[in-house]
């Protein structure tokens, strides 16, 4: 092991410079005209992975690639040995708006030990990281004492269409004791944590159409309705006066915090006025009764995500916009059952919408909340490997993102994910001026080191 270690200190240097080829591909998943990017991005990947001694293959999906790679498998001594599949995604956010970015976003630039770029938290210097641990065993002929698979896919911020179709497919090769993630985030760099619940996601679209074409808002202005206007009106009946969501319904199912988790919650590093500064908010928001940490990763939300109509050019147009268009994302938490929510919504949307427009909802992706039990050994396992390798005692979260796929990796590969998060809440994903620490990336790549040893344990 302290073979390993050494290894991985020795390569430091390296390792980054790596970290930085892998950000600068803009394999941005949104975006069509990316394509290419992603498909060099993973081919990159693929190489990778082959350099360091992985089998790895690029797997073709409908949408993005897939990259498997394993550890090479001894042969067969009749003991099973522990397996654990490594997830990460190679596909990152639109870097948009442009401008706000002090280096440009794929260009990968290092100031004083901290890796600008989109992607770069989110989630390639975190998923990089667990490669290089596996890179230390395997260069420094250190016997690792489990099977591992890495699965990197490039449609995570896009909802993970094709990977639950692969790991139908692929379910003899994937099956597993447990899945291991690092996407998701730490309190501070002195409170490594590990994740036991995620929030589900729902995506869609509204839009309202008036006229059947943008009209002189002096001629007709006042005959019609402004679609912009009614979509105004409709949101903003979606909100009460206390935070919560307007929607009959909504809060069907919601588990309600037990004094134990709000006891935990409690005891995590929080200053309101240093949060509200790194958020540049004027003040805090949030549905009443609960605090900022369970209102950001405990409780539903309704986020309108764009809003667009009518002229967004220089100047005015007096015009009566032909429609407008909000796209929102709702966030579920344990047990809300999404479908439920969904047909919720649109009844409502349906209910509140006035005569005078028409109503269109288009439905996006989906992902359900995700909690798993943070008292199990393999948890255990995984604070202990936190603690060895960020040298203080880790914290248990719930975390407000969504990741898709790991409520497939419970029903296809009956595997619980051990959410292992290395960013930090300042790191902007999905910001401008995203960022990772390197001194996070070091550290994780000792986490992932002892995490074999612990895990296999177990
Ligand atoms: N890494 C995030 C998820 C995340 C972030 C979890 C912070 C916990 C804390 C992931 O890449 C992500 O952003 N997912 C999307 C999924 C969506 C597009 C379906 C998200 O949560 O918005
Ligand atoms: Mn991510």
């Amino acid at each position: 092991m302290q073979a390993v270690l050494n290894y991985l200190k020795e390569n430091e240097s390296r390792s980054i410079a790596e970290l930085c080829e892998y950000v600068r591909f803009p394999s941005v998943s949104a975006q069509p005209q990316h394509r290419q990017d992603l498909r060099a991005c993973a081919e990159w990947v693929v190489k990778h992975c082959q350099g360091i001694g992985l089998e790895a293959r690029l797997c073709p999906t409908k949408g993005n690639p897939i990259v498997v790679a394993k550890t090479p498998r001894a042969k067969s001594s009749g003991a099973r040995r522990p397996h654990f599949v490594v997830y990460g995604h190679y596909d990152v956010q639109p870097p948009e708006p442009l401008d706000l970015w002090k280096s440009p976003p794929f260009e990968a630039r290092v100031v004083n030990g901290v890796l600008f770029g989109r992607g770069a938290s989110d989630n390639k210097g975190q998923n990089l990281a667990h490669l290089k641990a596996a890179e230390a065993y395997l260069k420094t002929g250190t016997v690792l004492p489990c099977d591992l698979t890495f699965i990197i896919e490039g449609e995570e911020e896009v909802g993970s269409s094709s990977l639950a179709a692969f790991l139908r497919e692929q379910r003899a090769e994937l099956e597993c004791d447990a899945v291991v993630i690092s996407d998701t985030g730490m309190p501070t760099p002195k409170h490594p944590a590990l994740t036991y619940a995620l929030r589900g996601i729902a995506s869609f679209q509204v839009t309202l159409h008036g006229p059947a074409r943008d009209l002189h808002s002096g001629i007709f202005g006042g005959t019609v309705d402004n679609p912009a206007m009614a979509l105004c009106q409709l949101l903003g009946k979606l909100r009460d006066k206390d935070g919560r969501v307007a929607i009959p319904g909504f809060y069907e199912g919601v588990q309600p915090l037990s004094a134990y988790e709000r006891k935990q919650f409690a005891r995590l590093p929080f200053k309101a006025r240093d949060y509200q500064k790194l958020l540049g908010v004027p003040k805090l928001f949030g549905e009443k009764g609960f605090t900022p940490h369970e209102q950001r990763s405990a409780r539903p939300t309704f986020e309108i995500n764009g809003l667009t109509s009518g002229y967004q050019g220089e100047g005015s147009k007096t015009i009566v916009p032909a429609w407008a268009r909000a796209k929102i994302t709702v966030r579920l938490v344990p047990n809300q059952n999404p479908a439920q929510v969904i047909k919720r919504i649109k009844q409502h949307l349906e209910k509140l919408c006035p005569p005078t427009v028409r109503l269109e909802v288009k439905w996006g992706h989906g992902a359900e909340p995700y909690l798993v039990s943070p008292t199990s050994p393999q948890a255990q396992a995984a604070l202990r490997a936190l603690k060895a390798a960020f040298g203080c005692e880790p914290v248990l979260i719930r975390e407000g993102g969504s990741i898709p796929i790991v409520n497939d990796f419970k029903k296809i590969l009956r595997a619980d994910s051990l959410l292992l998060g290395l960013a930090l809440p300042d790191d902007n994903a999905h910001s401008p001026n995203e960022k990772f620490d390197l001194g996070c990336f070091a550290k994780g790549q000792l986490m992932s080191a002892y995490l074999w040893q612990e895990l296999s344990r177990v």
